[in-house]
C-alpha cells in the first residue's frame, strides 16, 4: 500500500551482490563492539516513543513526558539503551508536532520545560540516553519567523523561506508536490508570491540556503544539547536543499494513481548534493559535545542513503543515516538476503549499519507481514549487524489500530482520502493494563485515537504473565543480544537466502553464532553448523545441540551458538 510518506520511498532494484559463500562484513575495526570499547549508539539499541501515545498522565487522552518518565522502569526492564522521542515542542499540531512553532520550548500537551528536564534526568538516572527529534525542514505556518517572512516582501526574514513568483498563467512556479498531495506551492494573497511546502501548507519549507537559517536552527540544537540530550533523529534530512533553479521535476513514467506526489519524479527536491555540507556541520556540532549522535530520516535507495555517512575516510555526516530497506523490502528471505550484502557491501569502511522495522509513518510490523512473522521479524532485527531502532509496541506485536472514518486524525488521510495513506493506525495508545484505556490513561477518558483492536491479549500485562509472548522474546532476544559480543559487534557472513529461509552468521573474537530463520508459513529445513541453540522463537526449549540438516517450524526463528 502506497504511504503518505513513501515519497520517500525508492523502487529499487537490488544489484546482484556477492554470493552466500563468499560474503563476509567486518566489524569497522579491532575490537569494535567488543565489550570493552561500547559506544553507546552503536551498541545498544534504540527505542522509539510516539509521544502522544506512550502514557497520558493528566487524563486528557494524549500522552506526555511525565507519562513516559513514569514508564522508564518498562523500558529499563525491556532492555534497551535510548530512547528517541518524536517532536514534543510547543506546535498547532497540524502534523502533530512536525509543524514546530518555537524550537526550544515544550507543548503545553506534552508539559513544561520543567518536565523535559525531569525526564532528561530520570533517563539518565537509570543509565539511557534520550535522543530528540528535530525538524530541521520546515516550521509551522505560525512560526514567529514565517508569520514574519510573509508579512512583506521587504521583510527581513522573507528569505528565511522559499517564496517564488506566479507562473505567466498565474499558477505555481513549478510542478513540485507535496508529500501531502497536490501542489507544494501556496500563494499568498498579501504579498503576491507563492511559498513551497514539501508538506502541508502549514508546514512552510525553510530556504537552508540562508547562513540565518542554518545559524537560528544550530542555536536551537545548542539548547538541547546543552541540556544533555543525547543526540538528534533529523527529520527528513534529504529534503533540505531544493535546487537553486527551481526546474519542473520530470514526470514519472510509471505513476500509475495513489499519492499524487508520485506524479513527478523528485529530482529537484530531494538528495541535491549541497545537503551533504549542511550534514557535516550539523555533525561537527554534534562532536563538539563529545559523545552525541546524529540520526537522518532518509529514504532512499542504499547507494545514495549510504553517502550521508559522509566521504571516507572521515566519515563525518550522519553517524546512522535511518535504513528503512527491511520495511520497504519484499518480506522474503532471498530479497532480504540480497539485501543485506547490497547494504554491507555499499557502506563504507568504518560505517556503521543500522536497521529499522517499524515508525511512526509505517503499518505496524505485525500487520503488515502478520503475528507469527513478526516474530521471526524480531529475532532478524536484534541479531543482524547494526544498531536496531525498535517502534513502541511493537514489542507486544501490537498491530494497526482499525480508524473509522470520524475519528481521522492525520493529514495524510484528510488530505487524500481513500488511498490508504493515513498514518493513524500505527499510532495508536500504548497497551498497557487489562482495565479501561488499557492504563495509557484514566478509566472514562476518551483517547486521542482508539485502542487497537481485541486489544486486551496485547497488552504488557497479559504478555508479562506468558513465558512465550512477544515481549518475552524480545526481552529474550534482548538479554542474549547484550551478551555476546559476536551479536553486538561482530561481522556478519555466510548470508543465505533461498526457499524461504535465511541464514547468517555473525563473528567476533572466536565466538559464533548462526541464525536461521523460516520466512514461510511452513516447515523449512536449514543446514546449520554444529552449536547449540541459545533460542528459538517459539521460546519453548533451548540449550540443546544441533547440526547439519535440521527442520524449522512455520515461522521459526533460531539462535546457534557454533562450537
Ligand atoms: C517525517 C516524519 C513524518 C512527518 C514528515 C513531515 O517524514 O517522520 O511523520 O509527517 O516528516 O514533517
Amino acid at each position: 500500500m502506497e504511504r503518505a510518506v513513501r515519497h520517500l520511498q525508492c523502487s529499487e532494484r537490488h544489484a546482484r551482490g556477492k554470493t552466500g559463500d563468499s560474503f563476509r562484513f567486518a566489524g569497522v575495526g579491532a575490537g569494535v563492539g567488543g565489550l570493552a570499547m561500547r559506544v553507546w549508539w552503536r551498541d545498544g539499541v534504540i527505542y522509539q516513543v510516539y509521544p502522544r501515545s506512550f502514557q497520558d498522565s493528566n487524563g486528557d487522552g494524549a500522552g506526555d513526558l511525565n507519562g513516559i518518565l513514569s514508564r522508564l522502569d518498562y523500558l529499563v526492564s525491556l532492555g534497551v539503551d535510548a530512547v528517541w522521542i518524536s517532536p514534543i515542542y510547543p506546535s498547532p499540531m497540524a502534523d502533530f508536532g512536525y509543524d514546530v512553532a518555537h524550537y526550544t520550548g515544550v507543548d503545553p500537551l506534552f508539559g513544561t520545560i520543567d518536565d523535559f528536564d525531569a525526564l532528561l534526568a530520570g533517563v539518565h538516572a537509570r543509565g539511557l540516553k534520550l535522543i530528540l527529534d528535530f525538524v530541521p525542514n520546515h516550521t509551522s505556518d505560525q512560526h514567529p519567523r514565517f508569520l514574519e517572512s510573509r508579512s512583506a516582501r521587504d521583510n527581513p526574514k522573507r528569505d528565511w523561506y522559499l517564496w517564488r513568483a506566479a507562473a505567466a498563467d498565474g499558477g505555481p512556479p513549478n510542478n513540485w508536490m507535496s508529500n501531502f498531495g497536490g501542489s507544494a506551492w501556496t500563494w499568498d494573497e498579501v504579498t503576491q508570491q507563492y511559498y513551497y511546502h514539501s508538506f502541508l501548507k502549514e508546514q512552510p519549507d525553510l530556504n537552508w540556503r540562508n547562513p540565518e537559517v542554518k545559524a537560528a536552527a544550530f542555536d536551537a540544537m545548542r539548547f538541547w544539547l546543552d541540556k544533555g540530550v543525547d543526540g538528534f533523529r533529523m527529520d527528513v534530512l534529504w529534503l533540505l536543499i531544493k535546487d537553486d533553479q527551481f526546474r519542473s521535476n520530470p514526470p514519472n513514467p510509471e505513476y500509475r494513481g495513489g499519492n499524487s506526489f508520485w506524479s513527478v519524479l523528485p529530482k529537484y527536491t530531494a538528495d541535491q548534493p549541497e545537503t551533504h555540507a549542511i550534514v557535516r556541520e550539523m555533525r561537527a556540532l554534534l562532536d563538539s559535545y563529545g559523545d552525541r549522535v546524529l540520526i537522518g530520516e532518509i529514504y532512499l535507495p542504499v547507494a545514495d542513503l549510504v553517502k550521508y555517512y559522509g566521504d571516507t575516510p572521515h566519515l563525518a555526516g550522519a553517524q546512522m543515516p535511518f535504513n528503512f530497506h527491511l520495511i520497504l523490502n519484499a518480506w522474503d528471505a532471498g530479497s532480504i538476503a540480497e539485501l543485506i550484502r547490497t547494504y554491507e557491501s555499499a557502506l563504507p569502511p568504518g560505517a556503521w549499519p543500522n536497521w529499522v522495522l517499524g515508525n511512526h509513518d509505517q503499518h505496524r510490523l505485525a500487520t503488515r507481514i502478520g503475528a507469527a512473522q513478526a516474530r521471526v521479524a524480531a529475532v532478524l532485527l536484534l541479531t543482524l549487524r547494526g544498531t536496531p531502532t525498535l517502534y513502541y509496541g511493537d514489542e507486544l506485536g501490537m498491530p494497526d489500530a482499525r480508524i473509522a472514518p470520524g475519528d481521522v486524525q492525520d493529514p495524510a488521510e484528510k488530505n487524500q482520502p481513500g488511498f490508504g495513506l493515513g498514518r493513524d493506525p500505527e499510532r495508536s495508545p500504548m497497551l498497557w493494563e487489562n482495565r479501561e484505556n488499557a492504563g495509557f490513561t484514566l478509566s472514562g477518558v476518551k483517547t486521542w485515537l482508539p485502542l487497537a483492536w481485541d486489544w486486551p491479549q496485547y497488552t504488557v500485562e497479559t504478555q508479562h504473565a506468558d513465558p512465550r509472548s512477544m515481549l518475552a522474546l524480545y526481552r529474550a532476544l534482548l538479554k542474549l543480544r547484550r551478551s555476546s559480543s559476536a551479536l553486538v559487534g561482530g561481522s556478519v557472513e555466510d548470508v543465505r537466502g533461498a526457499d524461504g529461509a535465511l541464514s547468517y552468521l555473525r563473528a567476533q573474537a572466536g565466538e559464533r553464532v548462526q541464525m536461521h530463520l523460516n520466512l514461510t508459513g511452513e516447515v523449512r529445513w536449514v543446514e546449520t553448523l554444529t552449536g547449540m541453540v541459545l533460542l528459538s522463537s517459539y521460546l519453548d526449549g533451548e540449550g540443546f545441540e544441533i547440526g547439519g540438516w535440521v527442520k524449522l517450524r512455520a515461522g521459526e526463528g533460531i539462535v546457534v551458538k557454533v562450537f
